[in-house]
């Protein structure tokens, strides 16, 4: 029995230690944000926070979210608001399938925890999660927008 927090929740799953995360979370939480891709740790599309850094689900054993705390794109709202990343992702119409969008939205809100005023280097060489749908250009702006709506007000 594995027990952890999921988006601020007490959760336990009675599942083998080296079962992915993203499974668990999956097939047995039925928290369905992140997503099955390549299952090597290549695309980004089942990226999730694991006590506040990202990492791809597909490749992280259960055993290593025991105690810990996970964090999914169903989580990313506080109290009926949008982050703003999610915000900034709908003002710039990012997702076109949408599959690989919850992952690349996780990777996003970790950069901007680091780097709360990343170039469009550092944003290429922080994002490298897949789209098949090619909206990388469209990440980056998005990615810039929420930064700037991220900036504290000055007095
Ligand atoms: S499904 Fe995890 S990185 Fe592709
Ligand atoms: S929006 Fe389709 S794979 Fe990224």
């Amino acid at each position: 029995m594995i027990e952890f927090t999921v988006n601020g929740r007490k959760r336990s799953a009675d599942v083998e230690p080296e079962m992915p995360l993203l499974w668990v979370l999956r097939d047995v939480l039925d928290v369905k944000g992140p997503k099955y891709g390549c299952g090597i740790a290549q695309c980004g599309a089942c990226t999730v926070h694991l006590n506040g850094e990202p990492v791809r689900s597909c490749s992280v054993p259960a055993s290593a979210a025991a105690g810990q705390n996970v964090l999914t794109i169903e989580g990313l709202a506080q109290r009926g608001r949008m982050h703003p990343v999610q915000k900034a992702w709908i003002d710039h119409q990012v997702p076109q399938c949408g599959y690989c969008q919850s992952g690349q939205i996780m990777a996003a809100v970790a950069l901007l925890k680091k780097n709360p005023n990343p170039s469009d280097r550092d944003i290429d060489a922080a994002m490298t999660n897949l789209c098949r749908c090619g909206t990388y250009a469209r990440i980056r702006t998005a990615i810039h927008a929420a930064a700037q709506s991220m900036k504290p007000a000055k007095a």
